[in-house]
């Protein structure tokens, strides 16, 4: 285990943007250096940073240090700098498609430097600032946003189980620290609530393939001194049987007008469970995850990742599968809303409607 023990996956100053090797942990903290909007693509591609919002802020602030260090030889006019940015941006939405996250600040910055450039006076440079600038209050805004998520969601997550207090919460794959710009989202419900002193035991699952649950969770986890267990993801159910779960959290990729959600493999598998067993399962995101845009969970695109994660340790280490096996590896899959108890956002719960069997989440129905 290396010396310096960081949460931090993305450092940023202006002109300079670095991302914590996310492959590396939980055994070093190495730091890569994220010139341009190329360096990030690969970077989000090959998971040096992943995670929903992480992967959305790494976009914007990678092209607003290719911004910072191009601005004084460009060019163009203001139009062609609108026009340049916009194609930079489709770029990095290319490198994942499942998390809504990304898009949805591609297309946020594209239409603020459009518009930045008509402005009257507007010049090349002027355009790039308003990118820049608006990139860095994404770090900002996703800060705050996971605190107020955590708050909301300790709320609901004790009203949802009586007022018990000492709670054992039980989250798939990793959204904490890593997962985000700071704090996290399902893994930010878990620190309010350990912070209020409510958590007896947080249980995280490996996340097979890639095991995001082992590496980065449990080592959130552990850093935090949030008491933790690690079950393998086919412990799901058996815990839940033998009543040692009180509440599930997990973080979502995209969450769709009707209240079905993707988000990393697996997560069916413990929402079903969850629903069998009475379990209440939350979901907790910003509401910037909602894709309005797209009624039903049949329309998320599923990422598909390369067989070796599956067939060979890490993805690149020694091969433990059976050469020759066909192989199927979907990084996400999509909980229909009827599993789901509510969806925690930075603005409030969304509640399932036990008549409705649905989530009134395109229409906004915000509760505490
Ligand atoms: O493939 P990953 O590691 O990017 O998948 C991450 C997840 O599925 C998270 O649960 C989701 O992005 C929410 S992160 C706050």
């Amino acid at each position: 285990m290396g010396e310096e023990k960081t949460l931090e996956a993305i450092r940023y100053k202006r002109g300079s943007l670095q991302l914590l090797d996310q492959r590396k942990l939980p055994h070093e903290s190495v730091y890569i250096n994220i010139p341009d909007c190329d360096v990030a693509w690969n970077a989000i591609k090959d998971m040096v940073v992943r995670g929903a919002p992480a992967i959305a802020v790494t976009a914007a602030l990678a092209l607003a240090v290719e911004l910072v260090h191009l601005e004084n030889s460009y060019s163009g006019d203001p139009q062609d700098a609108a026009a340049f940015i916009e194609k930079r941006l489709s770029f990095l939405v290319s490198s994942r498609p499942t998390a809504v996250n990304l898009s949805d600040a591609a297309y946020k910055l594209q239409r603020l430097t459009s518009q930045a450039s008509i402005n009257n006076g507007a010049t090349a440079k002027t355009v790039f600032a308003h990118l820049i600038e608006a990139a860095e209050e994404m770090l900002k805004e996703d800060v705050l946003s996971n605190k107020a998520i955590g708050e909301y969601g300790a709320k609901a997550i004790l009203q949802a189980v009586g007022g018990k207090e000492k709670l054992r919460i039980l989250t798939h794959c990793n959204t904490g620290s890593l997962a985000t710009a700071g704090y996290g989202t399902a893994l930010g419900v878990i620190r309010s609530l350990f912070a209020q002193g409510q958590i007896e035991t947080a249980y995280c699952t490996e996340t097979r393939p890639y095991n995001q649950g082992s590496r980065l969770t449990a080592y959130e986890l552990v850093h935090d001194g949030i008491p933790s267990v690690l079950i393998a993801d086919s412990a799901v159910a058996y815990l839940m049987a033998s009543g040692r779960v009180d509440a599930v959290v997990v973080g979502a990729d995209r969450i769709t007008a009707n209240g079905d959600t993707a988000n990393k493999i697996g997560t069916l598998n413990v929402a079903v469970a969850a629903h069998q067993f009475g379990v209440p399962f939350f979901v907790a995101a910003p509401l910037t995850t909602v894709d309005i845009q797209i009624n039903s969970g049949d329309e998320i695109v599923i990422e598909e990742r390369s067989k070796t994660e599956l067939t060979h340790a890490f993805g690149a280490g020694p091969e433990v599968a059976a050469p020759g096996i066909g192989v199927w590896n979907p990084a996400f899959d999509v909980t229909p809303a009827k599993y789901i108890t509510g969806v925690i956002t930075d603005r409030g719960v969304v509640w399932r409607d036990e008549k409705a069997h649905g989530l009134d989440i395109g229409g906004f129905a915000l509760g505490t």
